[in-house]
């Protein structure tokens, strides 16, 4: 049993079934990817799995505990935290004062906004939140103004404030899109830093062959709503059903 099982997962919107019959299981402690062409429903998969969409059939369990009809911020507290596809930074505010809200968060439950004064003063969370700058290799950016970093820095920032809830399952969707290649490179450096050090499982949707093939042990291909394939990296290229899938050639050819 995987630490995430989907099962028989289905959504429509309207006429389009966006998924039917998806079947994945994620062994805890690995890094699995998704792939597809465009509108293969790879984003509806992961608002599946994080209370932004109800599947219409199907089940999701995170260790065994069914996630769907669960609030976001419930998931969140079950151990999954999620890296959107556009950084989910708060750009007014410094990259420290970004790094403080998920370590109060994680602490007291919930931040408020008339918390923040006291977050400020507050030494644990001061702590807390140099460490995991430290830790994500931005102690040099503390008082950086969040909005004036690059891509590849605001997706650092980002990834680090998942990782201040201490998730036992990162999800992120394509967390390299419209970076340039230092950036990617330096994302898929921080990931396997990330997956080598700590006890976590990541799930990561993607369409940068590079960096899927420098991360993940398992890929998943999806297309049109429906797994196509599941294998680890090596079986996966030249897969002709992949060629296929993303090119529209018959196998073989
Ligand atoms: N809220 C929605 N309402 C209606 N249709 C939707 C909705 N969300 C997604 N879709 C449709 O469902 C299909 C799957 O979309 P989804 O965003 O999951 O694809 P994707 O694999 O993430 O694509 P991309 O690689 O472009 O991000 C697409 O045809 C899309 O237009
Ligand atoms: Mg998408």
């Amino acid at each position: 049993m995987g630490i995430l099982e989907i099962k028989n997962v289905g959504k429509r919107f309207g006429g389009l079934q966006a998924l039917s019959d998806v079947n994945l299981s994620v062994a805890e402690g690995s890094v699995h990817a998704i792939i597809g062409p465009n509108g293969a429903g790879k984003s509806t998969l992961l608002n599946c799995l994080v209370g932004k969409l109800i599947p219409d059939t199907g089940s999701v369990t995170f260790e065994g505990q069914s996630v769907l009809g669960r609030k976001p911020y419930e998931i969140n507290q079950m151990g999954i935290s999620r890296v959107f596809q556009t950084p989910e930074i708060f750009g007014d505010l410094s990259v420290m004062e970004n790094m403080m809200i998920p370590c109060f968060a994680k602490r007291d439950g919930a931040f408020e906004l008339n918390a923040y004064g006291s977050m400020m003063k507050d030494k644990e969370i001061i702590e807390r939140a140099e460490h995991m700058l430290d830790d994500m290799n931005m102690a040099d950016k503390r008082d950086m103004h969040a909005a004036s970093m690059s891509r590849g820095d605001k997706r650092r920032l980002e990834i680090g404030m998942c990782l201040a809830q201490e998730p036992r399952l990162l999800l992120l969707d394509e967390p390299t899109a419209g970076m340039a290649r230092a950036d990617t490179n330096n994302t898929i450096d921080l990931l396997k830093h990330i997956s080598a050090t700590r006890p976590i499982t990541i799930a990561i949707i993607e369409h940068d062959m590079h960096v899927v093939f420098s991360l993940a042990e398992r890929i998943t291909v999806l297309a049109q709503g429906t797994p196509l394939v599941e294998d680890t990296p090596d079986n996966i290229k030249g897969h002709p059903k992949v060629r296929e899938a993303y090119l529209g050639e018959s196998s073989g050819h």
